[in-house]
């Protein structure tokens, strides 16, 4: 789909954001695992949250849908059901990260496949500690999708010091973790993303700058009974939007603010950005509130090592307000953006120097030259069927001085199924 977004006055308005993918595909997930029946409010119909539903059926689970209610009755760590056929991950990297630690932990053997972008991702990172729990995990691909996994070996449990700051590789050693007798623990000196710990209530300690996370048989696998928030890195996009167009003013309610997501709030903050928070709450162990944010002009800001993993999401658009903000920003220690959905620093370099933006790519990140007044040249942006991608040229054509084009459009559904409308439904012309 070749989508075409028109320059805008400005953007206005309330939305409601599409719920959190990185929290439901958690819920779905860990709903498999549970005895109980789960009932998970809110839950999102984009592609990857339903890919997560999709993988629990297969495993035995039973998944029900109302309106955006899903109850899942799940199986519990002894009932895991062996698939009848290869489960496909689709997009989703969390979805096959994550099954493989539950897959690799239950001894089940299951082929795990993806699409072509998920099939470009590496998988070795998983597939070592993996291996050292006991697993056998194969990939034909050397070291990417599809994986065959099975155990020939008695689980051994271990201490996993992350090699990446990746809360996908956290989550997946933890999942297998959840089926030894005796603790494995994961030891993360830069914190990433936290919903697989404060939603399975696992054991965290803090030792000088780590965090320990320990899981084991011994842990109970709570229910699922929540209500998904605001997808934060969804948010992101308007964040930058309405600061980036003058004369915006926007409300986000209900949005997700849980301090290990959102570093890209104090990010634009600090590049002046106009961002209020306020009715902070929460739902379940997840923190919510409502966010306001209007226009102001940006200045330049460094965003180094210790911010990329709670803002890694976030890069992409984060790039497109840099364009916009006064002088020379600076992102450095996001080598991990390659590996993503699509090769991020090389598509966010070429659809900022197409804009003419003067953009110098790094091995680890992209130096952005930029200034507040700037009209960016329009044109046609390829999405490299890249949901945050496909979103990220689409903000950045809102200032542009004619209509741009976004190619491979429909990769937005991947996490935010209603992104055009809400684009048209918030711009003033
Ligand atoms: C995710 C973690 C991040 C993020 C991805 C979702 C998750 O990946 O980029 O979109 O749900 O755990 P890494 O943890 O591998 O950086």
């Amino acid at each position: 789909m070749i989508q075409s977004v028109s320059p805008v006055n400005c953007l206005n308005g309330t939305l409601h954001l599409p719920p959190d993918k990185s929290i439901a595909q958690r819920a779905a997930l860990f709903s498999l695992l549970a005895e109980q029946r789960s009932t998970i409010s809110n839950y999102p119909l984009a592609d990857d949250p339903v890919t997560a539903l999709r993988c629990v059926e297969q495993l035995g689970a039973r998944v029900e849908h109302k309106g955006s209610v899903v109850t899942v009755d799940g199986v519990g760590r002894q009932n895991i059901c062996p698939p009848h056929q290869k489960i496909d991950c689709g997009n989703s990297g969390t979805v096959m990260r994550m099954l493989s630690g539950i897959i690799a932990g239950s001894g089940v053997p299951a082929t795990l496949t993806g699409d072509p972008s998920l099939s470009s991702r590496p998988m070795k990172r998983i597939m070592d500690p993996l291996v050292k729990m006991g697993a056998v995990v194969e990939s034909s691909a050397g070291g990417y999708p599809p994986l065959q996994i099975h155990r020939t070996e008695p689980f051994r449990p271990i201490t996993f010091p992350l090699p990446v700051p990746s809360a996908q590789l956290k989550s997946c050693v933890l999942l297998a973790g959840l089926f030894g007798d005796s603790p494995t623990r994961v030891i993360e000196s830069v914190c990433s993303r936290n919903h697989t710990e404060m939603m399975l209530r696992l054991p965290v300690k803090q030792e000088q700058q780590n965090h320990i996370i320990e899981s084991s048989r011994a842990q109970v696998i709570p229910p699922q009974n929540l209500e998904i928030p605001g997808d934060f890195s969804a948010a992101a996009f308007w964040l930058v939007a309405a600061s980036i167009c003058k004369g915006s003013d926007m409300f986000l309610p209900a949005t997700g603010v849980n301090p290990t997501r959102c570093a890209a709030l104090h990010i634009l903050r600090r590049m002046g950005a106009n961002i209020g928070i306020t009715n902070e709450r929460n739902s379940g162990s997840e923190p919510l509130a409502d966010i306001r944010v209007r226009y102001a002009p940006l200045k330049a800001v460094d965003i180094g090592p210790a911010e990329i993993p709670n803002a890694i999401d976030e890069l992409p658009v984060l790039a497109v307000a840099m364009a916009f903000a006064r002088g020379e920003s600076r992102i450095s220690g996001a080598e991990e953006l390659c590996f993503k959905e699509s090769d991020r620093l090389a598509a966010m370099e070429q659809m900022l120097t197409k804009a003419g933006v003067p953009v110098l790519s790094q091995k680890d990140g992209l130096i952005v030259t930029g200034d507040p007044d700037r009209r960016p040249l329009a044109g046609t942006f390829e999405s490299r069927h890249d949901h945050r991608i496909a979103m990220s040229a689409a903000i950045l054509s809102l200032c542009a001085e004619q209509v741009s084009e976004i190619h491979h459009a429909e990769a937005a559904a991947v996490s935010y199924p209603g992104f055009w409308e809400d684009l048209v439904s918030m711009s003033q012309f």
